[in-house]
């Protein structure tokens, strides 16, 4: 039977770490995957994780099995950190989560959950999105369409190519949004825009599912909710997929979340017993590890406070290597305005470099990054952001 078998494609952004990896040149840099390094180029444990950690395993009893939906403690502390404390749809018991192996794992118990509550719905995705959006939707059995975002005269956001992209949409589909620091681009919609998009939603009757990956990278925590609280108003349905891969750290222990918001307690509560069944047919229940310590955090005064600062400390070294990257690409003589770097949020810079550029600073240079052109900023340190800057603008002059 796997006689006739092809081989598949490498992932467009893990195929890339693995190339990496056999890469036996020295000095090679990996600025593909989506993963924070620190100024000394590790990725590092958070202290609050520690500490969390050690308190975990001593007071750990069992390993017995989660509930299919994980901890209800997990999932009030989700709950609170996406829609601050006291928001209405949380009070009103509106929302109900389930914790799931990554955001990945969210996304796709959210495809599952969506095949059978509209098998008929198409999941509209930002033209350019992250490279395993289509394929987890396809994957459920979900039509998939994309909608124009980047524009790239300006290096902004195609708002108003978006909006009337968005205007066709049949009630009934799903508009699939990057909740703060979209991937891979950077740009994100305003608090205005985000009202605009609300307001559509609202009028087309069109159901928003959230990807939340980043939230603490752009600007705070609370801040980057912005676009969840626009479009989480009264008797609004929404889905939301969030992780904490990155503002915890937590890559390897895959702890993420998928809500649901529904027009009622009762509603929502059916919601999850749906959610369920698509779990217990895929994983059958979460792993509680990261869990654990997400919970354990987000419940201790001290730890949380120690972990906000932690946020911050990560987003603000990501910034600042944002702006030494165009300074030095300036200094360079970089042919083109580097400027948009600067505005860009979260982990990626979205480069403009073209697919043979991209292929010639990894042949050339031994520096992966992704085929669209995304950096990873957050894997910039002192050590290799001037090779990566001389790099860059030689492929600028000799690749097309
Ligand atoms: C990324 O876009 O690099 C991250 O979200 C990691 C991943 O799973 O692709």
């Amino acid at each position: 039977m796997f006689e006739t078998l092809t081989p598949a494609p490498p992932d467009p952004i893990l195929g890339l770490s693995e190339s990496f990896q056999q890469d036996p040149r020295p000095g090679k840099i990996n600025l593909s995957i989506g993963v924070y390094k620190d100024a000394t180029g590790k990725t590092p444990v958070l202290a609050s994780v520690k500490t969390a950690e050690e308190r975990i395993l001593r007071a750990e009893t069992t390993k017995g099995y989660l509930g299919i939906e994980g901890s209800a403690e997990y999932a009030a502390r989700v709950q609170e950190l996406l829609f601050g404390s006291g928001h209405e749809a949380v009070a009103s018991k509106r929302v109900v989560t389930a914790h799931t192996p990554g955001g990945t794992g969210g996304l796709r118990v959210a495809a599952d959950f969506l095949r059978k509550a509209a098998p008929n719905a198409t999941v509209w995705m930002s033209d350019p999105t992250w490279p395993n959006h289509p394929g987890i939707f396809q994957a459920a059995g979900l039509k998939v369409k994309t909608y124009p975002y980047f524009d790239a005269a300006t290096n902004g956001l195609a708002f108003e190519r978006m909006l009337a992209a968005l205007e066709e949409m049949p009630a009934g589909d799903v508009l699939l949004v990057h909740g703060c620091c979209h991937n891979p681009t950077g740009i994100d919609p305003t608090p205005e825009q985000w009202s605009a998009i609300a307001a559509l939603v609202e009028r087309r009757s069109v159901l928003p599912l959230l990807d939340f990956a980043y939230q603490g990278f752009a600007e705070g925590l609370r801040e980057d909710a912005t676009g969840l609280t626009a479009l989480c108003q009264p008797g609004r349905e929404l889905l939301v997929a969030s992780s904490f891969s990155k503002n915890f750290g937590l890559y390897n222990e895959r702890v993420g979340a998928l809500s649901i918001v529904a027009a009622s307690s009762e509603t929502a509560k059916t919601a999850l017993s749906q959610v369920k069944t698509c779990v217990r047919v895929n994983y059958s229940n979460p792993p509680a590890h990261g869990a654990a310590i997400v919970s354990t955090i987000l419940g201790d005064e001290k730890l949380r406070t120690q972990w906000d600062g932690e946020v911050k400390e990560m987003r603000d070294r990501i910034n600042g290597m944002r702006k030494q990257f165009a300074q030095k690409l300036i200094a360079r003589g970089y042919d083109r305005d580097p400027s948009f770097i600067t505005r860009q949020r979260g982990m990626f810079s979205f480069s403009g470099l073209t697919p043979p550029q991209v292929e010639a600073l990894r042949k050339d240079h031994a520096i992966y990054i992704v085929g669209s052109g995304r950096i990873n900023v957050a894997g910039m340190t002192a050590d290799n952001i001037d090779r990566l800057c001389d790099a860059i603008v030689a492929v600028s002059r000799s690749a097309a």
